[in-house]
């Protein structure tokens, strides 16, 4: 049985059951690294303020290089009776290095030094995530330009709206991941701020630099308060709502892709290597990543529930409580990196069937440009609307398309109709009339391409 570091003032030993209750190593070891990162900055700026002597800096340091690869090389053992990361790590260090290990915890308290780990941690994973959404966006503009000339009808309700360039589809996906982007970056800010030299809440009675281990590990800040940088976990709740958010996004894109692989609609084709097979129905090739980008978007949210519940009562400042921050994060990290591999994967490997969406573009994905054309004869649009509409039951009634009307049938619905309104009925020419600025006309289409080309290359 270890001796715990914090057992002066006890008389017996902890239950077993609070033991493997309040352990936190078999999760927060995930941050053994910034941890020992933390501490070494925190020793060195020790031994420059005479804190301790330099040498017992330099000794500490050397002890913590030295734990640091027996981590990295699977070798450390990982202690439940020593509680967290931090408490094995230091333990390790005084069995290495012998007491003068004792000195580390000079000016320090667990409570600033789990959270400086936290943002260490944080800050990294935040820039992996947003280097991950790069690659979504650039493979989005990539089919962005593959597909322009393809046209497909785009859908409101669930039901065929109006016709649209496939690229223009892609392009409000790199609008949306964009943003997304932009929020983590924002968040960035919020997480690069240092908590350590806060103490467990008052600040340190030792002439401690806190501008030297700030540049040390890179913090852009120092934080101003000791109680706020101790007990504060809103900035990681803002990491997991941008992380919802995100997921929310690739979930919502999911189920667009699951409906446009479906034999019913035929859109797409996913490669072999990105889907399933089922085990008794030998057809079967399922969107099986796909499917889970969304089904894993419930744990994501979860996960930010989870922590705004946790502080939603506690007192000022640190309270155990906080010890729960961190499953949920690595749990929304590792689910929301893996989507957003697995998007943009698909994003690669699809193939559109361009027939498919082509044909569905058409028939009464058209009756807007149809009424249009009445308005621009001068009829108002809510009459040229029920006009339209009435052609339309005309037709569904007869089980006839839209293309297949004639000129002589047009006239009996209004004398408006002309020779030309025939050539409306193509859902290329349909699209690249929408020439506003955001719409999905070829050119404005072209525009959006070049815009990103520009910030993405
Ligand atoms: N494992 C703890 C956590 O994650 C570290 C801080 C413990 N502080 C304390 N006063 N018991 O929050």
């Amino acid at each position: 049985m270890e001796k715990k570091l914090w057992g002066g003032r006890f008389s017996e030993g902890t239950d077993q059951f609070v033991e493997e209750f309040t352990e936190s190593v078999s999760f927060d070891k995930e941050l053994a690294l910034y941890d020992i990162k933390g501490s070494i900055a925190h020793a060195r700026m020790l031994g420059k303020q005479g804190i301790i002597p330099q040498e017992d800096a330099e000794k500490i340091i050397k002890g913590l290089e030295e734990i640091k690869k027996e981590i990295e090389e699977g070798r450390f053992e990982w202690k439940k009776e020593l509680e967290d990361v931090h408490m094995n790590i230091e333990k390790a260090l005084i069995q290495k290095i012998g007491d003068v290990g004792g000195k580390l915890h000079t000016g320090r308290s667990r409570n600033d030094q789990v959270i400086t780990a936290f943002r260490l941690y944080l800050k990294e994973e935040t820039q992996n995530i947003i280097e991950l959404l790069k690659e979504l966006k650039k493979a989005l503009l990539k089919k962005a330009k593959e597909t322009v000339d393809i046209v497909m009808p785009a859908y409101t309700h669930l039901q065929r709206a109006q016709p649209i360039r496939l690229a223009h589809y892609f392009l409000a996906y790199l609008e949306i991941y964009n943003r997304d982007e932009e929020r983590f970056r924002d968040t960035l800010k919020r997480i690069d701020q240092m908590p350590l030299g806060s103490g467990a809440l008052a600040g340190v009675d030792f002439p401690i630099d806190r501008e030297m281990t700030a540049k040390e590990l890179g913090f852009s800040e120092v934080m101003r308060n000791s109680m706020d940088a101790t007990a504060s976990r809103d900035v990681i709740i803002e990491f997991l709502s941008d992380a919802a958010i995100c997921i929310s996004n690739l979930s919502r894109q999911s189920e667009d892709l699951i409906i446009w692989n479906s034999t019913e609609f035929s859109f797409v084709e996913l490669p072999d290597k990105l889907t399933t097979g089922s085990s008794i129905m030998p057809q079967k090739k399922n969107p099986d990543v796909l499917e889970l980008i969304r089904g894993k978007t419930g744990r994501v949210y979860g996960d930010l529930v989870a922590l705004l519940t946790i502080v939603k009562g506690l007192p000022m400042a640190y309270n155990r409580d906080l010890q729960e921050d961190k499953e949920p994060v690595f749990d929304a990290v590792r689910t929301l990196k893996g989507s957003i591999i697995g998007m943009t994967k698909i994003i690669e490997g699809m193939k559109p069937k361009k027939e498919n969406m082509e044909k569905a573009a058409g028939g009464f994905a058209l009756a807007t440009d149809l009424a249009n054309y009445l308005v621009r004869k001068g009829m108002p649009f809510r009459k040229a609307h029920h006009v339209v509409g009435q052609i339309v039951a005309y037709l569904t009634k007869e089980n006839r398309e839209l293309e297949s009307i004639t000129l002589d049938e047009l006239k009996r619905f209004s004398d408006l109709f002309e020779e030309d309104a025939l050539n409306i009925l193509n859902p290329y020419s349909v699209a690249d009339a929408r020439k506003s600025y955001g719409g999905t006309a070829k050119e404005r289409v072209l525009e959006q391409i070049r815009y990103w080309e520009e910030r993405l290359s």
